[in-house]
């Protein structure tokens, strides 16, 4: 538009005339041909919930439509989810209480619940990707994500038992190693245990920038740390009113080893992904967390939003502030409408 104050009215007219957005909206196949961010299939990552028994499926409360599954049933999941076309499924355990203590030994138990998972799932779907969670949380009787001394979380105690837990892990055949545990200098720990033991190929996500968050509720209900968990998770999950700090928990992050870089939660936090695949272009993925699954799902079933719609408009936000993926409990309902060419 002209500045020049010459210019009359009737040009300034026909200036704007000229241009219509509206024009590239005006039908379904003209809006699908100048899409600039679209979700696909193979954005999703299907975080599912694993525990005791056969042929069970425990609904968790907080988060209506998903189930935690025994072993043989998330045998299931995998093989309808490679059907689907889904890259990988990220697996987390809810420990029996009685197995959980105060240093989380469990964790290094190469016959524990996300172990035996791994294998019965890397036998019977070896097609998809498996993604264990690095953290002690589902192990201690603290639900802190390290080892614990006097009220403080010891930081470098805890990345010793982390590494052996990835190793752990990397022998029930997990193809990506992913600590969500905080702890400063865990990712380089975690690669040289890895590559000592010959798991030079195992790969890490790193959750880069994960903030000390209400939105993960649901997700301590399902994994049983709601009731365990002892103060809160803030002197090593970020604050929320930090953003430069994100930055440089990834430069340290990607320093150290880690292949792929998270954000987490999601929403509330896509300026942080946006940022971070801006300076670092590294893979770069969203969480969208329990407590965002939730929320959507219980406004739509009381009828308030479109479940259907939010659920893809959520996840669409993702893709458009620059994340290369998302871990979410749509991953299913999502792949299916995708495939359904909804
Ligand atoms: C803990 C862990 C958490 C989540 C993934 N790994 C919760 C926490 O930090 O307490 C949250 C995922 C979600 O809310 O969906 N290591």
């Amino acid at each position: 538009m002209s500045l020049d104050p010459t210019q009359s009215d009737a040009s300034m007219r026909s200036l704007a005339m000229r241009q219509r957005p509206r024009r590239n909206r005006k039908a379904d196949w003209a809006r699908r041909m100048v899409r600039e961010n679209e979700l696909t299939v193979s954005d999703l990552i299907w975080p599912i919930f694993v525990t005791e028994g056969e042929n069970l499926r425990e609904p968790v409360a907080s988060m209506p439509g998903v189930d935690r599954l025994s072993i043989d049933m998330a045998v299931r999941e995998a093989e309808e989810a490679a059907r689907l076309g889904i890259p990988a499924l990220a697996l987390f355990p809810h420990t029996d209480p009685s197995l959980r203590d105060a240093i989380g030994s469990e964790a290094l138990n190469g016959e524990n619940l996300v172990c035996r998972a791994c294998r019965a799932i890397g036998a019977a779907v070896p097609e998809i990707g498996l993604v264990t969670d690095v953290a002690l949380d589902p192990y201690t009787s603290h639900g802190h994500d390290g080892l614990i001394e006097n009220g403080a979380i010891l930081n470098d105690a805890s990345v010793a038992v982390l590494a052996r837990q990835a190793v752990v892990q990397a022998q029930a055949g997990a193809h990506v190693i992913a600590p969500s545990d905080m702890m400063d200098g865990r990712v380089g720990a975690i690669r040289d245990a890895l590559d000592a033991a010959g798991y030079e190929d195992v790969q890490i996500m790193s959750y880069a920038a994960k903030y000390a968050s209400a939105f993960y509720g649901p997700f301590r209900d399902a994994i049983g740390t709601n009731a365990t968990l002892t103060g809160d998770k803030r002197t090593y999950q970020m604050d929320p009113g930090n953003a430069r700090e994100a930055l440089r928990e990834v430069a340290l992050d990607l320093e150290e080893g880690a292949d792929m870089v998270m954000v987490k939660p999601g929403m509330p936090y896509l300026d942080i992904i946006h940022m971070v695949k801006r300076e670092f272009g590294a893979p770069t993925f969203a969480y969208q967390v329990s407590g965002e699954y939730a929320m959507i799902q219980a406004a739509a079933l009381n009828g308030w939003i479109d479940g259907e719609r939010a659920m893809m408009e959520s996840l669409t936000a993702f893709k458009r502030a620059g994340a290369d993926g998302v871990l979410t409990y749509f991953a299913p309902r999502v792949a299916r409408g995708l495939k359904a060419g909804g």
